[in-house]
C-alpha cells in the first residue's frame, strides 16, 4: 500500500507535507514551506523534535539503548579498533584497509608538531586557565596557519585539515595542561602512536626517560572510541551550525569545543568527579541525601551523569564503562572510593521512582571520570580527554554537511514575544 504523506490541519486549510523517510528510526516531516504557505513556523524548544540534517554517520536507538558508526556496533569498534580507524571510519565511510591505516597512521605523525610561534600563544595564558579554554582557542589560533585550508567546498583542503586538526589535537590538549602546571612542553615523537604519544606529551618530564603504559593506552584509546560521535548533540549541531555559514574546519571545531565545555554536556565528567568527591570528603553527606536534591524542584542541582535527551534506556556507553572501570582499577590503581559511591548512587537512583518514571540512566560521563582518573589523569582536564575523542565525530559531520547539497545557512526564527511599537523617548526626558 502506498505510503500518505502527513497532513497538517490550520484553521480549514489541510496541508499535505512530504515525509523525509529514515533507513533506522524516526522518519521526518519536512515543514520548509509552512511559513511560505501558512504563515506560521514550527516551535520547538531545544530542537527535541527537530531533525537538522539527514546523516549517515552515526545511529543513536535511544529506546534499544544502541549506538552504531557507519553501521558498526560501538561494542565491536571499542573491543577491536583503534582510535584512529574508528577516527578513519566516521570521515570516510569504510573501516580502512591495512595500506590506507598505515598512511593515515603516518598523516597522524607528519602533522603532529605545532608552529613555533604558538608556544607564545600558550604562554600568554593564566597558569590556572581551564584547558577547555585554551583548547578552543589554540584550535581557532592554527586556523591562522592554514588559510590555504579555509575552503569548504574544496576536497582536498577538507582533507588537508582534518589530518591537520587530528594530528595537532594531542598536541594542543597535551600542552594546555604542561601550561598549567609550569613543566617543559615535551614535543611528540614518531615512534610512538597517536595515543601513546598524547601519554607522553602529557606525562613525561624531560630529565626522565617515561614509559608509555600500555595498560594505560589500552584503556585510553577505548574511552576515545567511545566519545567518538553522538549524532546531532549540542557541541556537533554547534559546528554544523557555524559551519553552514562557510566557516573554516578550525574555527567550526573550536565553536563545538565550547559548547561540550558546558555541565550539561561533555563538561559533565568533570562535573560527576566533583559530586562524588564531594560525598566521599562530607561526612554528613549520604547517597540519599544527593538522591532528594536532586528531585527537589526547588533546588538546582542535578545528578550529575544522568539522564539524556535521546536515551530512555541504560547509555551503551555507559554499560561499557562501567565493566571496563572495575578493570582498569584492578590493573592500575586499586580501590576507589568514588566507584563504590558511584555504583552506590547508580543503585539508589535506578531504583527510585522519580528517576524510573523519567527514564533517567547513567550516561557516558557518570564511570568515565573515574576511569580518567585511575588513568591519571587530572580533573581539569576530563573534559578535554572528551574533545579529543570527540573531535572525529564533529569533523565528519561538518564534512557530510558541507557536501550536502539540502545544506542552508543555519538560521532558525523566532516566535517574537517583546514590546511592539513604542513612543521613542529623548535622553534628556527619561
Ligand atoms: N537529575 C535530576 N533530574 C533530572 C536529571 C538529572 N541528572 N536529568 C533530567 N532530569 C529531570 C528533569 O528535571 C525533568 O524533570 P521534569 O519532567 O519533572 O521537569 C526530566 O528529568 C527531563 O529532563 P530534561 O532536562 O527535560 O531533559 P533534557 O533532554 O532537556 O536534558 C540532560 C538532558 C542530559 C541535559 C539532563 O538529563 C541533565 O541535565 N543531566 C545531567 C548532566 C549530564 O549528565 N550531562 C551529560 C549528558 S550525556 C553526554 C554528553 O552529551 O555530554
Amino acid at each position: 500500500m502506498e505510503e500518505r504523506e502527513p497532513t497538517l490541519s490550520i484553521g480549514d486549510n489541510n496541508l499535505e507535507l512530504p515525509m523525509v523517510p529514515a533507513l533506522q528510526g524516526y522518519s521526518g516531516i519536512d515543514v520548509s514551506t509552512l511559513r511560505g504557505s501558512q504563515g506560521v513556523v514550527t516551535y520547538d524548544p531545544g530542537f527535541a523534535n527537530t531533525a537538522s540534517a539527514q546523516s549517515a554517520i552515526t545511529y543513536v536507538d535511544g529506546a534499544a539503548g544502541t549506538l552504531t558508526h557507519r553501521g558498526y556496533a560501538i561494542e565491536e569498534l571499542a573491543n577491536s579498533c583503534s582510535f584512529l580507524e574508528v577516527a578513519y571510519l566516521l570521515l570516510f565511510g569504510n573501516l580502512p584497509n591495512k595500506m590506507e591505516l598505515e598512511q593515515w597512521q603516518d598523516s597522524m605523525k607528519r602533522h603532529s608538531l605545532l608552529n613555533e610561534e604558538l608556544k607564545r600563544f600558550f604562554n600568554a595564558f593564566p597558569k590556572r586557565a581551564h584547558p577547555m579554554a585554551i583548547l578552543s582557542s589554540a584550535t581557532n589560533a592554527i586556523s591562522t596557519f592554514y588559510e590555504e585550508y579555509h575552503d569548504p567546498h574544496d576536497e582536498d583542503a577538507i582533507v588537508e585539515s582534518a589530518q591537520r586538526l587530528l594530528a595537532k589535537m594531542p598536541t594542543i590538549a597535551a600542552w594546555s595542561y604542561k601550561k598549567s602546571t609550569g613543566f617543559p612542553y615535551i614535543y611528540p615523537q614518531n615512534n610512538l602512536t597517536y595515543v601513546e604519544n598524547f601519554l607522553h606529551m602529557m606525562f613525561a618530564l624531560p630529565t626522565e626517560e617515561y614509559h608509555v603504559d600500555p595498560v594505560i593506552t589500552k584503556a585510553l584509546n577505548v574511552l576515545l572510541i567511545l566519545h567518538a560521535d553522538h549524532g546531532q548533540n549540542c557541541s556537533t549541531a554547534t559546528v554544523r551550525f557555524v559551519g553552514s555559514s562557510q566557516a573554516n574546519l578550525f574555527a567550526s571545531v573550536a565553536a563545538g569545543m565550547n559548547a561540550l565545555w558546558g555541565p550539561l554536556h561533555g563538561g559533565a565528567n568533570q562535573k560527576v568527579i566533583e559530586m562524588l568527591s564531594d560525598i566521599v570528603n562530607d561526612p554528613t553527606a549520604t547517597t540519599e541525601s544527593y538522591i532528594a536534591r536532586a528531585k527537589d524542584k526547588n533546588d538546582s542541582f542535578r545528578l550529575m551523569g544522568f539522564g539524556h535527551r535521546v536515551y530512555t534506556n541504560y547509555d551503551p556507553r555507559a554499560r561499557i564503562l562501567k565493566k571496563f572501570a572495575d578493570d582498569v582499577l584492578d590493573r592500575v590503581k586499586g580501590d576507589d572510593p568514588l566507584l563504590k559511591v558511584a555504583e552506590e548512587l547508580e543503585q539508589a537512583a535506578l531504583s527510585d521512582e522519580y528517576f524510573a518514571s523519567r527514564n533517567l540512566y547513567p550516561n557516558v560521563d557518570f564511570y568515565s571520570g573515574i576511569i580518567f582518573r585511575a588513568l591519571g589523569f587530572p580533573i581539569r582536564m576530563f573534559t578535554v580527554l572528551f574533545a579529543i575523542g570527540r573531535l572525529p565525530g564533529w569533523i565528519a559531520n561538518w564534512k557530510e554537511m558541507n557536501e550536502d547539497p539540502a545544506t542552508r545557512i543555519a538560521r532558525p526564527r523566532q516566535v517574537y514575544i517583546g514590546e511592539t511599537s513604542r513612543q521613542f523617548v529623548p535622553l534628556h526626558q527619561r
